[in-house]
């Protein structure tokens, strides 16, 4: 242990950034903050089209080169394999960030198939484990780094979203158990959960009419709810110097639902007039 105050876990070595499911959505926009930071950046996901496209686009960004990895993280051997090439062609992964993950709708228990459970357990916590295991050796033989895996609101209450919702949780003890392993080696691991993302999908739903959007600010203290961009700031911030104390925290990007969501469901209701405009005194 470090007691003079030096940098107790080396977050700030430079290192290639690895981002599983960078293809797009959060992923794309971590690799595109890491690429703006100057970092080689490896782009891991199943979605060639995009990923290539988006590497094509980041290449020099910030001076360091940027590549696009095929790789269906379930497959331990293909993540190991991966890791082989990433450390060969850009150098030592310095940070890892998963975001790699299958996105389900409500759905019941009882009536799901079991196929589709398993699948979604394989690609979103297995996943996680595949490249924390291939990339977190890497790190560790490079003295330190910092891992942030992507877990959500449902790592923190029940949501009916079977599979997803359990491997949300799982993910984010297995946070908490690589932080406590690889803490001796200087490696930091932490988790975002992010509430729902803007995304383009979101919004297409919402103008679709498949969401309601009143009736998901109606549970967030916040009226803004994050891009990905915002959650890219967050992971970086998990990543950076700044953070060198911190190892094993969920942290919320949530525009504070899992601090209100109760609050605002209350039987009794909010205390206040929730058709005022916003800003608008009390009476
Ligand atoms: N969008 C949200 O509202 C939201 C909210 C909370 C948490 N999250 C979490 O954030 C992360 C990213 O979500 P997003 O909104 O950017 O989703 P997204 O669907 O836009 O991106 C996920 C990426 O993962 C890739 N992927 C899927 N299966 C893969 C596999 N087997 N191997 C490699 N790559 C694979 C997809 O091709 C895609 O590029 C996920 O872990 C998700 O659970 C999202």
């Amino acid at each position: 242990m470090n007691q003079t105050g030096a940098p107790a876990a080396s977050s700030s070595n430079r290192g290639t950034a690895v981002v599983t499911g960078g293809a797009r959505g959060i992923g794309a926009a971590a690799a595109r903050r890491f690429a703006a930071e100057g970092r080689a950046v490896a782009v891991l996901d199943v979605n060639r089209a995009q990923g290539e496209a988006l590497a094509a686009a980041l290449e020099g960004t910030g001076g360091a080169p940027a590549r696009f990895y095929d790789c269906d993280v379930a497959d331990a051997d293909a993540v190991a394999a991966v890791a082989l090439r990433v450390e060969r062609e850009l150098g030592r992964a310095g940070v890892l960030v998963t975001s790699a993950a299958l996105i389900p709708n409500t759905e019941s228990l009882m009536e799901m198939d079991l196929a589709a459970h398993d699948r979604m357990w394989r690609v979103n916590y297995h996943g996680t484990l595949h490249a924390c295991r291939s990339f977190g050796r890497q790190l560790v033989a490079a003295g330190g780094g910092a891992i942030v895996t992507v877990g959500s609101i449902n790592s923190l209450l029940p949501l009916p979203l079977p599979a997803y919702n359990p491997g949300k949780v799982a993910l984010a003890r297995l946070t908490q158990l690589l932080a406590a392993e690889l803490g001796r080696h200087r490696v930091r691991v932490n988790s975002v959960a992010p509430t729902y993302v803007m995304t383009p999908e979101l919004q297409a739903r919402i103008d679709a009419g498949q969401r309601d959007l009143g009736k998901i600010m109606s549970v967030h203290a916040l009226d803004t709810l994050p891009t990905p961009a915002d959650v890219a700031d967050a992971i970086a911030f998990l990543c950076s110097p700044q953070a060198r104390t911190i190892t094993g925290v969920l942290l919320p990007v949530d525009a504070g639902w899992s601090g209100s969501v109760s609050y605002m469901t209350y039987a009794g209701g909010v205390p206040w007039d929730r058709e005022a405009p916003a800003g608008a005194p009390s009476a």
